[in-house]
């Protein structure tokens, strides 16, 4: 069977910033900021992402173009079948991220239909709508649908077309909506609160989420990028490709604090600025612009985040298919259905943990918390913030001391011929000997031991 690549290194990039642009970056990252402290938050996640983040892309690509396999066989394929747990973990933990992913993506899908409309008084009834379990696995089932079409069309037809013509289109509508929003009356005030930074309010929690969401948005620590790195040629030059993927993950992120902060400002609605945020107070916003401006802008922007899902669950889905189909020889398509077959049923709980089923709402309670949490958050405690972080941290070890730092210098230099020697080549091997090793280390471990037992 032959292998598929990606047709361009714009696609190849297109693609893997579409995996990184999602959910994380218009939904969780503005809440993020606004229980971190506004702008204080926003650059320790710029150091996290550049200074720790940064050579582990490159460390997941350079693997991945170097064995030409997915996240598992990739160490096979070095004679170091001992490390292939590195890669199981991060298969598992991008079955369990798609699995919640789809669902919120789910809701995402609903609200276009219910902004199209008009249905604004959605946001009043939102426990109702996610509590509406049947509509919610349908419209999960839709988004899973979509995503499986694409991915069993391959990197070329598939992954790569798609995102060349949706991250262009959501571009588009960020730069519009942003003009937009700044258009509107106080929108200046939430400028200043996204960017005036108050150091108060950060502590070990807040740095052990900006390092999670770093991660998260990223789509780093679980093989996405050894799966996508081993579909590129050595003509690529990893270094810029992964520095324009960094800059695109980052810079949409920030952008999407520019629409979502004037807009809650200038509606006067008090918010929490929790998960709820875009789903309970966003209605109400586009309901005040009245008419057809409300309809117009909110379907925009619920199309804008579904397009934002969309390439991110094309990735996370070819994970798991990319292993079965190198290691089990297993056909792209039948692969892809039932993975994504496998990935909803285990996406169920989720959608019954926000008040529908006892069981799974109240799901479990942490040593030293006072109150229990829902399965969805649990699923999202154990992937995004610890094995993320956790795979980051191991594949760093991996690189720096299994496969050692000249491996790793020949890979790069492939398509950048003056990496030997550079700066950038002292830097990327003295942060993946020292530097990634001991501060991933240290946060994923203070996190875990406080997240998870109080301490
Ligand atoms: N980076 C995506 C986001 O910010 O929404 C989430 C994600 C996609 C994580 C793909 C991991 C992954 F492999």
């Amino acid at each position: 069977m032959k292998r598929g690549s990606f047709n361009s290194r714009l696609g190849f990039i297109l693609a893997a910033s579409g995996s990184a642009v999602g959910l994380g970056n218009i939904w969780k990252f503005p809440f993020e900021v606004s229980n971190g402290g506004g702008a204080a938050f926003l650059l320790m996640y710029l150091f996290f992402c550049f200074i720790l983040c940064f050579p582990v892309i490159v460390s997941e690509i350079a693997i991945g173009r170097n064995t030409k396999k997915n996240a598992i066989g990739a160490f096979n394929e070095m004679g170091k079948r001992k490390w292939n747990f590195i890669g199981k973990m991060g298969v598992l933990c991008g079955v369990l991220i798609l699995s919640f992913y789809t669902i919120v993506a789910g809701w995402v899908l609903g609200y276009v239909f219910e902004m199209v409309t008009g249905n604004f008084s959605i946001a009043d009834n939102f426990g109702n709508y996610v509590n509406n379990t049947t509509s919610v696995l349908l419209y999960a089932v839709l988004f899973m649908f979509l995503t499986a079409l694409i991915v069993s069309r391959g990197i070329e037809k598939g992954i790569e077309k798609a995102a060349k013509i949706l991250m262009p289109s959501l571009i588009f509508i960020i730069l519009s909506l942003i003009v937009y929003a700044l258009t509107l009356p106080n929108s200046i005030d939430g400028i200043i609160f996204y960017l005036v930074p108050d150091f108060s309010q950060i502590n070990l929690t807040v740095a052990g989420n900006a390092l999670g969401q770093a991660f998260f948005s990223l789509s780093l620590g679980m093989g996405m990028l050894i799966t996508y790195g081993s579909y590129i040629d050595d003509k690529n030059n990893i270094i810029s490709s992964a520095t324009l993927i960094t800059l695109t993950d980052v810079g949409i992120a920030f952008l999407s604090g520019l629409i979502i902060f004037p807009f809650v400002f200038s509606s006067g609605i008090e918010t929490e600025g929790g998960p709820g945020l875009i789903f309970q107070v966003f209605p109400q916003i586009f309901e005040n612009l009245g008419g057809t401006t409300g309809i117009i802008v909110g379907s925009t922007f619920f199309i804008l985040l579904s397009f934002a899902a969309i390439t991110s669950t094309v990735s996370l889905l070819e994970v798991p298919v990319s292993y079965l189909v190198d290691e089990y020889k297993i056909e792209r398509k039948f692969s892809v259905w039932i993975v994504a077959l496998v990935i909803l049923l285990i996406g169920i709980p989720s959608a019954y943990s926000q008040g529908k089923s006892e069981l799974f709402t109240n799901f479990i309670t942490y040593f030293g918390a006072d109150k229990p949490i829902d399965f969805m958050q649990f699923i999202i405690d154990v992937s995004n913030d610890t094995l993320l972080p956790f795979g980051g941290f191991l594949i760093t070890i991996y690189v720096a001391y299994v496969w050692k730092k000249n491996n790793l210098s020949d890979e790069i230099s492939k398509g950048n011929p003056y990496y030997k020697g550079s700066f950038m080549e002292k830097y990327i091997n003295f942060s993946v000997t020292f530097i990634c090793p001991l501060i991933l280390g240290s946060i994923f471990l203070l996190t875990f031991l406080n997240k998870f037992f109080g301490i």
